[in-house]
């Protein structure tokens, strides 16, 4: 099949589409690129042009492949270790003081964790991967780690639990052992061990609203996902992330998301790291 140019009127509608789903501002030099996304979509659904999938997407049958949209136009990069130093302050410095606080019954023994932009999972079973390193620390611990995305394709992944070579580059070959199974039916494929996948769970959240029916987290991580949002969404978003961290609890950003400047009320501890 032939596809007809993305023209600039409609990759205006569709960049207004994705802000209003998402909050996602998609900039005006990625005209390319999302029209290569939109593409597969066309191909998928088997729609002609760019205009009837606009115009389905805004119809009533169309409401089921809004999540395949926004899987197809949101950047889900990740990889297990990314940012190392952040895990050596979870697995040092931040868990000595927890435990400590539990000691002293300043905490109760529990620690809840929260990946929330997960993307396909790399992140959260990092987390998950450190936590089982000092499990002797950590006995009788409820632990809760929860990963959220807006799409639901990465979160399938999530739940598989099976990642290629790339996603493990930085993880050294002990955590490899120990936590990774070569897959039988595809050698260049590894799938994290059942504990640490029953450590987890995974849910659909959009970042822009409030997220509901869960108690206060002690760490947040929120990374490489507010470089997506203009200062209107990011505001919001940081709104209600901290809104789901308990007093004392940590937010983590990526090395080089800017958002200082919205995170009044916490204190910042290292470039990355703010403590409410
Ligand atoms: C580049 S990945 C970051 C993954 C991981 N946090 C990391 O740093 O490696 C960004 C993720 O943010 C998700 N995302 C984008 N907009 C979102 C929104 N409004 N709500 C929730 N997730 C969103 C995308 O689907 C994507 O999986």
């Amino acid at each position: 099949m032939e596809f007809e140019t993305l023209s600039e009127s409609e990759f205006e509608r569709f960049r207004n589409l994705i802000y209003r789903l998402s909050g996602i501002r998609v900039q005006p030099t990625k005209q390319v690129l999302v029209a290569n996304r939109l593409r597969r979509r066309l191909k998928e659904t088997g729609i002609a042009t760019y205009e009837a999938y606009y115009r389905f997407l805004n119809s009533p049958e169309g409401r089921t492949e809004v999540a395949n949209f926004l899987d197809a136009i949101t950047t889900n990069e990740t990889y297990f270790f990314r940012d190392p130093t952040q895990f050596e302050w979870l697995g040092g410095p931040f868990l000595d003081a927890l435990v400590s606080d539990v000691a002293h019954g300043r905490h109760p023994k529990s620690l809840r964790i929260w990946s929330a932009a997960s993307s396909s999972g790399e992140e959260l079973y990092t987390i998950a991967t450190v936590l089982r390193e000092h499990a002797g620390r950590l006995g009788g611990w409820r632990i809760d780690l929860l990963g959220t995305d807006l799409s639901g394709g990465v979160l399938e992944s999530a739940r598989a639990g099976q990642y290629d070579q790339r996603a493990l580059r930085l993880v050294e070959p002990k955590r490899r052992a120990n936590f990774f199974r070569n897959l039988p039916t595809d050698a260049t494929k590894w799938e994290v061990v059942p504990e640490l996948k029953k450590m987890t769970r995974w849910k659909k959240h959009n970042l822009m609203f409030p997220l509901a029916a869960e108690e206060p987290f002690d760490v947040i991580f929120l990374k490489n996902v507010l470089i997506y949002f203009d200062n209107d969404s990011k505001e919001k978003v940081l709104r209600n992330v901290l809104a789901a961290l308990r007093p004392g609890g940590y937010l983590v950003v990526g090395p080089t998301d800017a958002v200082a400047k919205f995170l009044e009320g916490t204190t910042r501890e290292r470039p990355w790291l703010f403590r409410k």
